[in-house]
């Protein structure tokens, strides 16, 4: 029914560099532009809930993209600095920055551009985890990391790709996510680690927003032709599937915390 839309000249693989480059010159933001509701709690929520409780002196945000979120802690902490690769996000964030909050731009695996124990917390929303090693080196002994991925699931998610077959993967086998993320906590130095695996629901409310969707920080011929070769077949499946308020998909993340030992 659809196209392998990876196949088309223009598609770049989502979060790598370039894909985020892209992103940045189109909007200046890390921000998804479809709609979506949640239903109950957004397990972002839980994230900002412990990091208010915790947050305190010199923070650090790694992946902040376009430092929406890292500003909201200016009041609570001496100092914020985000970091990020891609510089269309810290255009826009130094943009708005707050005077207490910096942003510098570089790339995890250069190794993080701080002194040891300069911070007292650190942490990354959905942002990369090549830098737990770093961490440890960059967090004062004793201090907080809290970090917060997006998630293997466990059967019950990849209604996107179970809806629309061939546009989205179907519900991934294994734990892929969380042996990577495990692998890179036992190198890392790191103490106290605890792990808990949040889910959450939200629902899509329209078949426009699956097009938005995919076509999602990519050029302006790929959505042209996302356009062209997927509308019906979308509004289709869309209507085929749709119940309440739209698509309901289920997402999981990982949200970790854990001590520096310097
Ligand atoms: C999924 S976005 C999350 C952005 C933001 N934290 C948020 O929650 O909206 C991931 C961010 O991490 C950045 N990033 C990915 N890999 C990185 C790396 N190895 N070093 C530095 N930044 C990286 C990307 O540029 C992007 O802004």
């Amino acid at each position: 029914m659809f196209p392998d839309l990876t196949l088309h000249a223009d598609y770049l693989r989502g979060q790598t560099k370039e894909w985020c480059s892209q992103l940045a010159a189109q909007t200046g933001k890390y921000e998804f532009t479809w709609k979506y509701y949640h239903e109950g709690t957004a397990s972002e929520d839980i994230l900002t809930e412990e990091l208010s409780k915790l947050l305190h002196g010199k923070v650090l945000d790694v992946g902040c993209g376009h430092g929406e979120y890292t500003n909201r802690w200016a009041d609570a902490a001496e100092e914020v600095v985000g970091y990020d690769m891609t510089e269309g996000f810290i255009a826009t964030a130094n943009r708005y920055r707050k005077p207490n909050v910096r942003f510098v731009t570089g790339r995890t695996h250069d190794g993080l551009p701080f002194p040891d124990h300069y911070f007292d917390v650190a942490y990354t929303k959905k942002g990369p985890s090549s830098w737990y090693r770093e961490g440890n080196r960059i967090v004062r002994p004793g201090g907080d990391i809290l970090l917060y991925h997006p998630g293997d699931g466990d059967g019950e998610e990849g209604e996107l790709g179970l809806c629309f077959p061939g546009l989205f993967p179907p519900p991934a086998r294994g734990t892929p996510i969380l042996d990577k993320i495990e692998e890179r906590l036992e190198l890392s130095g790191l103490s106290d680690i605890r792990l808990r695996k949040l889910k959450e629901i939200i629902w899509i409310p329209t078949p426009e927003d699956i097009l938005i969707m995919l076509s999602f920080g990519q050029s302006e011929r790929f959505a042209q032709y996302v356009r062209e070769t997927c509308f019906n077949g979308v509004n289709t499946l869309f209507e085929r599937h749709a119940a309440g308020k739209g698509i309901k998909v289920t997402n999981f993340f990982y949200l970790i915390h854990a001590k520096a030992t310097g």
